[in-house]
């Protein structure tokens, strides 16, 4: 089929049998934190511990309260006429210490029963095993920091796919590895809230992509044959454009800064069970000039650059906004997984913020790029977006008309990747579903597509205009004009 290179139709209508979804996660929207036996997480942990890490030191402990509110989720993914839904399963729910050495039905139950509506409305789920919020008893083992994890993980992921794969065919093990590894365990801004700066993002981000393939493998190996679904992870990617597109080190800057976000996680799973090279020699080359013995970063084994390569079915990717990227030496040698690859990264002033104190710039274009890049780097795979938001502030009216045109302008930004540049996208969802608990930001960004009042015990949920407008793209499997 021949494509012009500019869009010029009159309305957008996507392939048959795009999925237009929405996404959560367990920790931001369940509440029940202790509820039926439900073992505490690291999030539960470290929310307690008050200390002004989090927003007004909020909490997840009610939330949305869809542990007890099912139902009322259910109505809103109805409402929206979603086709599928993307959620994640609580693993301290279901295995109270994270281990399998204690099952706790009453977890089991909670999921069944929102698998089981699901899939009797129409709705097709996927599922996350872990979307950051690890057992607090496998924190407590030394977590992502020990390669004993990746044992544990992989039993638990074969507890999932036993337990829930007759029914759930899309699954992704491990949400944004690439955002943990840098929050929690390099910067300590997320739980267990300890900086390890040079060393913690490597380290972690290396034990979760080995557990990551073998979950893969038992899934292949195991579970595949009769359940026939797909397994992959998502990573969280900006794109990260030349500051100045004319200028070759600027250029250069740039792809480190896409090595970096992205590719140290894909570039292993998807091509060849390694890192990128530009990785391994600007940090070896820093950990030396600071008087390490070895680099900062592992080494995979033969055996494990094996088992790694080629352990994803689909391309799962989460895009919220773009940076440029300059070149910029890190002459003082400074301890910093960021600082290793000798870039500045920064906004482009006239990029409009999403919302005040937000690091979200809307820059739909840059879901375009990213996608062509994905699509050129990595062997045209399948593609979803696991993830695109932008947050308002609280209060937020229901009347959002200047977000709804961050996600119309998105959505024509997806149809051109599909027709313009023949990438592989079939489908797109939303962050989120409905207003919820943002991590350190607690309930002061609201990212839903649905209003959650959470003055009110009842939590009710009201549809924001763009819930409105979703639901007519969903309806219509596109943009119908004028565009
Ligand atoms: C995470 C979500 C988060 C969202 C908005 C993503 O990085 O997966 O849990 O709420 O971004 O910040």
């Amino acid at each position: 089929m021949a494509f012009s290179s500019t869009l010029n139709h009159e309305e957008l209508t996507f392939p048959e049998g795009f999925c237009w979804g929405a996404a959560t996660a367990a920790y931001q929207i369940e509440g029940g934190w202790d509820a039926d036996g439900k073992g505490p997480n690291v999030w539960d942990t470290f929310t307690h511990q008050g200390g002004d890490r989090v927003f007004r030191n909020q909490t997840a402990d009610v939330a949305c309260g869809s542990y007890a509110r099912w139902e009322e989720d259910l109505k809103c993914i109805k409402q929206l006429g979603l086709t599928h839904y993307r959620f994640s399963l609580s693993w301290s729910r279901l295995l109270p210490d994270g281990t399998t050495g204690f099952i706790n039905q009453k977890g089991i139950d909670y999921y069944n029963k929102m698998i089981d509506d699901l899939l009797a409305n129409g709705v097709i789920p996927m599922v996350t095993l872990y979307h950051f919020d690890l057992p607090q008893h496998l924190e407590d083992q030394g977590g992502w920091k020990t390669g004993a994890i990746v044992e544990v993980f992989d039993a638990y992921a074969q507890f999932c796919f036993g337990t829930f794969g007759d029914r759930v065919k899309l699954w992704i093990t491990i949400n944004e590895p690439n955002v943990l590894a840098f929050f929690a365990y390099e910067k300590g801004k997320f739980p267990p809230g300890i900086p390890n700066p040079g060393t913690g993002a490597y380290q972690t981000a290396h034990n979760m992509i080995k557990a990551h393939a073998k979950a893969w493998h038992s899934y292949d190996s195991l579970f595949r044959k009769k359940q026939n679904g797909q397994v992959s992870l998502a990573i969280f990617s900006p794109w990260v454009a030349p500051a100045d597109p004319a200028s070759v080190t600027d250029q250069e800057a740039a792809k480190r800064a896409m090595a970096l976000a992205l590719d140290l996680f894909a570039k292993p799973i998807f091509i060849d069970g390694d890192y990128p090279a530009v990785l391994k020699s600007q940090v070896a080359a820093m950990s030396k000039k600071q008087g390490f013995l070895s680099s900062r970063l592992p080494e995979f084994t033969e055996e494990e650059k094996r088992m790694i390569k080629g352990s994803a079915d689909f391309f799962a990717v989460q895009y919220y906004t773009t940076r440029l990227a300059k070149h910029h030496e890190n002459s003082e040698g400074e301890l910093n997984c960021l600082k290793d690859i000798n870039v500045e990264i920064f906004p482009d002033p006239s990029w409009q913020v999403s919302q005040q104190g937000s690091w979200i710039h809307v820059v739909p274009w840059g879901i375009r790029e990213l996608l062509k890049y994905i699509k050129d780097t990595y062997n045209n795979p399948v593609i979803y977006i696991t993830e695109n938001g932008f947050p308002q502030g609280d209060p937020a009216p229901l009347d959002d008309t200047q977000r709804w045109e961050y996600f119309r302008q998105m959505i024509q930004e997806l149809y051109k990747a599909i027709h313009l540049d023949e990438v592989n996208l079939q489908g797109y969802y939303v962050w989120s579903l409905l207003d919820n608990f943002e991590w350190t930001d607690g309930y002061s960004f609201r990212f839903g597509l649905y209003y959650v009042d959470f003055d009110n015990p009842a939590l009710p949920r009201f549809p924001y205009k763009s819930a409105m407008e979703y639901a007519k793209v969903i309806q219509n499997n596109g943009i119908k004009g004028p565009l």
